[in-house]
């Protein structure tokens, strides 16, 4: 087996002697690439952002940014990582390199006040400045002026600003970062990372990565993975390493035994059946996201109030749901949908209505070596749709409480409703009491008003730094009367 490396701006570096939890970021600054900046270690500033060659969504390969913070070196084995030091041209000796085309517009458009944020906006900025269609929703080119945006989120030249909700910066002010987000033109045809879009992305390789006594380990296939799971029950499994790598920095979590599954090939399926949408449990929220661009409406809504972009880069939906946590937000989406997860272990297959998935806090009915295969989301949708996130921040924050609606109304009466709850129990929940309130009755705002009372009793929601119990029982109620106003129109027309 050839020694774990990862090609970073081109070259091949060993990844020993790094510790198997040794970050992406660690790994780099270690090397003298100190541009990738810590400011947080979890997640929560994107100073480390990094671009990582990954499976293209419309070319054969994307370059994406994630937060080297979170994902250890190990896990980007055989892969293809580009900083923002990879990203200027080197002129000749003595010749001070060429900016990048993004890194010339934040100089010149004053996007750089004391620096830290800055090399981690660039990356950021560069993920989105080669996104494949970008540039088909642009409605002017380079150097077009800031002021002619079309809406406060997109720029004239297509960029989404979206891709950057995960930089944070504390001096120069956003501003001017946006006028050099809005600015940038399009790749050249000789832009080597344009080019490189036009190839595969690099293989998953199986990687055995050891040192002092800890291993960090990847198999091909998920025959293999399961059965190493039975051989290694301690083993702690990670897809995306967005939580995990939380654990590791803030917690100091180090395990004997990592298996990675975020590359396995049978996890990353997406398919649309007559009577289903099954999607891979280490498919990337932004792979989902963009694979099945509004195709089921009510994760659309929630897509975008998802952490920020860079998590979502690495995020899956097998690390939401393999948490356990009360306050994920794909379950109550997922509950809303009557979702079940595809459970996997080395004697086979079952399958778990969501519903029946969590038994306690951070529990569930997965056994140790049991991996979630994928999630199937049933056909047909219910019409009627909306998730409702109250968090203290609109974007990048985790929720007090989170409700998903999913109803069925016909000439004016609730069919069928299915409400997903988060944050107002030990495990997420479906909304019986209110579900049973609604069905059958008319959509009007007395059933509604009724209804909601039923709903600011469901769960037994806590008092903690996030919300009180209080608050959280009553963004239940609202939520409803919200969807209420937000739909009339539409189910009356
Ligand atoms: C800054 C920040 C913001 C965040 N914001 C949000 C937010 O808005 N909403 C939200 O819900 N979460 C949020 N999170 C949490 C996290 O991003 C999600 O839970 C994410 O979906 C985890 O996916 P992952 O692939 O990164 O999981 P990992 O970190 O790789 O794994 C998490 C856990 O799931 C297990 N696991 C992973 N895949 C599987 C599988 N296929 N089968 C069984 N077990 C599995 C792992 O063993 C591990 O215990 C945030 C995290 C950070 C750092
Ligand atoms: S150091 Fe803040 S997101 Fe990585
Ligand atoms: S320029 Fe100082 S933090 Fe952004």
């Amino acid at each position: 087996m050839v020694a774990a490396r990862i090609t970073v701006n081109g070259k091949e570096t060993p990844i020993a002697p790094a510790a198997p939890h040794t970050t992406v970021l660690d790994f780099l600054r270690e090397r003298g690439l100190t541009g990738t900046k810590e400011g947080c270690a979890e997640g929560e500033c994107g100073a480390c952002s990094v671009l990582v060659a990954r499976p293209g969504v419309n070319k054969p390969t994307d370059w994406v940014a994630v937060n080297a913070c979170l994902v250890p070196a190990a896990a980007l084995d055989g892969q293809e990582v580009i900083t923002s030091e990879g990203l200027a041209t080197a002129g000749e000796p003595g010749v001070p390199p060429a900016l990048h085309p993004v890194q010339e517009e934040m100089a010149v458009r004053g996007g750089s006040q004391c620096g830290y944020c800055t090399p981690g906006f660039i990356c950021s900025m560069a993920a989105e400045y080669y996104r494949p269609d970008r540039c088909t929703h642009a409605d002017s080119g380079h150097g077009a002026d800031p002021a002619d945006s079309t809406d406060a989120e997109h720029g004239p030249n297509g960029f989404d600003l979206h891709a950057l909700s995960g930089n944070l910066c504390r001096c120069t002010g956003y501003r001017p970062i946006r006028d050099a987000a809005f600015a940038v033109g399009e790749p050249t045809d000789d832009d080597p990372l344009a080019q490189r879009r036009e190839q595969s992305p690099p293989t998953p390789v199986a990687t055995e990565y050891h040192q002092d006594d800890s291993a960090f380990l990847r198999k091909s296939t998920l025959a293999e993975t399961l059965q190493l799971l039975r051989e290694r029950p301690d083993a702690v499994v990670v897809a995306g390493s967005t939580d995990y790598g939380v654990e590791v920095n803030i917690r100091s979590r180090r395990a004997d035994c990592v298996v990675a599954i975020d590359r396995l090939p049978e996890l990353r399926e997406l398919r649309v059946e007559s009577d289903c949408i099954e999607i891979g449990a280490a498919l990337t929220l932004t792979e989902i996201e963009r694979r099945l661009d509004g195709d089921v409406p009510l994760l659309a809504e929630l897509f975008p109030q998802f952490a920020s972009r860079l998590i979502r880069n690495g995020a899956t939906l097998g690390g939401n749901l393999g948490t356990g946590s009360p306050i994920g937000d794909s379950p109550p989406v997922l509950l809303a949908l009557e979702a079940s997860v595809v459970l996997a272990d080395a004697d086979g297959e079952r399958v778990v209505p969501l519903a029946d998935y969590f038994t306690g806090y951070r529990q569930s009915v997965r056994r140790p070596g049991e991996l979630i295969r994928s999630v199937r989301i049933p056909l047909p949708l219910s019409p009627v749709v909306a998730f409702h996130k109250i968090a203290k921040r609109r974007f990048d924050d985790i929720s007090s409480v989170a409700v998903a609606f999913a109803l069925d109304i016909e000439d004016g009466i609730v069919r069928k409703a299915r409400i997903g709850l988060g944050g107002v129990a030990a495990t997420p929940i479906r909304s019986l009491a209110t579900e049973a309130a609604l069905e059958g009755e008319p959509w009007t705002a007395s059933t509604v008003e009724a209804a909601a009372r039923v709903l600011r009793g469901e769960g037994t929601p806590m008092d903690d730094h996030r919300a009180s119990s209080l608050y959280r029982s009553a963004m239940l109620g609202q939520s409803l009367l919200k969807l209420y106003a937000q739909t009339t129109e539409k189910v009356s027309s």
